[in-house]
């Protein structure tokens, strides 16, 4: 059997109407299946590979620390791998002021922690109306009810809506469609959402917590660098000066979530660091693992901590998978790794490399409205009509079968749409292997222009 569809065999599959192949290995950039078929994995799947497939060095180190010690529960001990895992992320974390960590299962739990974290810490410091949490639309902090509700993404709600809790929002940065940029050509449209970008998404922002009350607010959770809800929309310049400042005047937690940007993603190991932004907590996910076993993390900061110690005793989440050691030796062999061969250092010329190209190859193309992204993360727009930038109606399901005709053709791509009005729009992202060369650079964008030159509704 060389492929899977409902109802065959016993798996839930998410799309039933889809044929899955059997992928049977991967090495570096590439998956094959079943049949032998090669794919280029320009998205790390969702975004989670970043050290490439069948990485047996990353393994057998994950491998020797799991044998040790697979479970005792993070309320019993604590452990050599799960020390030692901390003290490396902390090392890492330092340019952000951060050091302490909790590491969970997926992105979508660790955000739910990080919000809770927030309010618990108001509630310590005896400011128990701090509850309201601020998010941005559009965004996606994952799947779990509070996370999907601080999500601000009107097509995951119509289904869920009665289950969804009320976040507040505001504008997320992103420059395609902002409305205050009305200039012609591209150059000058990316002049304008930097030069008017910070003061319009910062006054709203004011503005929000003017109405609201700041006594009202916990936290604001937002992408550092957006993921596939706008297609990697860096913010504008000064955007988060201005944020910073006016969450540390107004007494609102900041909380990073990275868990698409982060480790490593953006070429520096926080996208944070690009900004000089000090957030109270940040988010891991995805990266952190590297695909080979589910774990996220929180990172704070020890002084609130030290408040918890005072007031609470101590940090009142748990889940049964919270500090085990088998998600440690994960994320210690990734971290380790990273040291090791200097990931960053390979990756940072070799980002910038295919940053350039996808400009200068796929921007020009006929479908293609915005391309983006920093480092090893981009985003391709694409629109019904390039001067207007009209998307096409969601009812053509573009994206959904454009990353299908991609697959075909032996490209992994990862789909989303919706961004451009809460309804249409659509796009592709890609993240690839931080250990991509260059020559492989080149083989993902030849393979992309001809996905796209070659794809028919
Ligand atoms: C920015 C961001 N936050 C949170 C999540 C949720 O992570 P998970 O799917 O591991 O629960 C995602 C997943 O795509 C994400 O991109």
């Amino acid at each position: 059997m060389q492929s899977v569809q409902f109802p065959q065999g016993h798996v839930l599959f998410r799309n039933l109407n889809k044929a899955y192949p059997l992928c049977t290995h991967g090495k570096g950039v590439y998956l094959f299946d079943q049949s032998g078929k090669k794919y280029f994995d320009a998205s790390g799947g969702a975004l989670v590979t970043n050290l490439g497939h069948g990485n047996s060095e990353l393994l057998e180190v994950f491998i020797q620390q799991l044998s040790k010690v697979t479970y005792v529960n993070g309320t019993q001990f604590t452990t050599p791998v799960m020390e030692a895992c901390a003290e490396k992320l902390s090392n890492f974390a330092k340019p952000l002021g951060l050091n302490k960590i909790a590491l969970l299962s997926s992105g979508s739990e660790a955000v739910e922690a990080a919000i809770k974290f927030a309010r618990q810490l108001w509630a310590d410091r005896g400011m128990g109306s701090k509850h309201k949490l601020i998010a941005r639309t559009p965004g996606y902090h994952g799947n779990t009810l509070y996370a999907l509700s601080a999500s601000g993404r009107p097509h995951y709600k119509k289904v869920y809506g009665p289950l969804i809790s009320p976040v507040l929002t505001v504008s997320t940065p992103y420059g395609y469609r902002a409305p205050f940029v009305d200039a012609a050509t591209p150059l000058d449209r990316l002049k304008q959402y930097d030069e008017k970008g910070a003061d319009f998404y910062a006054n709203e922002l004011q503005s929000l917590i003017d109405q609201e009350g700041a006594n009202t607010i916990s936290a604001f959770i937002f992408e550092t660098v957006s993921g596939s809800s706008t297609g990697a929309w860096t913010p504008p310049k000064g955007y988060f000066q201005r944020v910073q400042e006016i969450c540390t005047k107004n007494n609102i937690l900041m909380i990073a979530d990275e868990v698409m940007c982060g480790a490593g993603r953006t070429d520096r190991f926080f996208a944070s660091e690009h900004y000089d932004l000090k957030p109270d907590l940040v988010v891991l996910g995805k990266g952190l693992n590297a695909g080979i076993v589910p774990v996220s993390a929180v990172i704070v900061k020890e002084e609130h901590l030290e408040t918890f110690k005072r007031v609470s005793g101590g940090f009142m989440h748990a889940q049964t998978y919270m500090q085990a050691p088998s998600l440690a030796a994960a994320a210690l062999a990734v971290l380790s790794y990273f040291e090791k061969h200097q990931v960053l250092i390979h990756a940072q010329p070799i980002g910038h490399y295919f940053q350039e190209q996808l400009q200068k190859v796929i921007s020009p193309l006929e479908t293609v409205g915005s391309v983006t992204g920093i480092g090893h993360m981009a985003g391709v727009e694409f629109v019904a009509d390039k001067p207007s930038r009209r998307p096409f109606p969601i009812a053509q399901k573009f994206s959904l079968k454009f990353v299908q005709h991609a697959q075909d053709l032996g490209l992994i791509l990862w789909p989303n749409y919706g961004q451009a009005d809460g309804i249409n729009g659509d796009l592709v992202m890609l993240g690839p292997s931080l250990l991509m060369t260059r020559t492989e650079v080149d083989d993902c964008i030849s393979l992309l222009k001809s996905a796209i030159e070659t794809f028919k509704l």
